[in-house]
């Protein structure tokens, strides 16, 4: 298992990992916007500020996937925009390690917070529980946002003073 930049023979694997056939973790919508975000990570605009990261198995196939930027505006902000783990390989620990090497990485270049903003109803709350898990902190919380009974929740996890 490696960690390493998404590069442009990786578009197919990575666009069945974001939007799989069956059992899609995101709405329509969200998928496009994932889709769109890929898009310019392997092919950048001028000014683009995504970038990814993808942790590939022993056939360097994608296993798991973060997308993340500095966020316009703020001097040492980044955001967290898409973090998902292949259906069949959750719970092991991959989604956890490659966020963690994607902090790291922001560290070394002086970040100062990471923000994530998801769905209350993500993974039935499993994204929540997740990045409560990994050191993030709930600071915001827009109810029924998406829909009613969907909230906003932005978390925060600061990686220095
Ligand atoms: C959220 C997601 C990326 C987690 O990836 P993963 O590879 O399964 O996570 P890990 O195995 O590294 O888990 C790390 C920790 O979080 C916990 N965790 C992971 N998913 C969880 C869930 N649904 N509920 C509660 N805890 C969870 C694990 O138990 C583990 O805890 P531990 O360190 O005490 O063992 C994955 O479930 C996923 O792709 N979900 C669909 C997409 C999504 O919702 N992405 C987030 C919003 S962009």
């Amino acid at each position: 298992m490696q960690t390493r930049s998404p590069l442009p023979n990786d578009r197919e694997a990575l666009v069945r990992l974001i939007a799989p056939e069956r059992d899609s973790p995101f709405r329509p919508e969200e998928v496009s916007c994932a889709l769109e975000l890929l898009a310019a990570v392997l092919d950048p605009p001028e000014g683009n500020t995504y970038e990814a990261r993808i942790v590939v198995d022993e056939g360097d196939q994608p296993l798991a996937y973060a997308c993340f930027g500095h966020t316009p505006m703020t001097d040492a902000t980044y955001d967290l925009y898409w973090l998902i783990t292949a259906a069949e390989r959750r719970g092991h620990g991959l989604g956890g390690s490659l966020l963690t090497g994607v902090e790291r990485e922001l560290a070394t270049r002086g970040a100062r917070t990471i923000r994530v903003e998801t769905s209350s109803l993500e993974g039935q709350g499993g994204a929540h529980r997740f990045y409560l898990k990994a050191g993030y902190q709930e600071v915001g919380r827009i109810r029924d946002f998406y829909r009613p009974g969907d909230d906003l929740l932005t978390l925060t996890k600061r990686l220095r003073p």
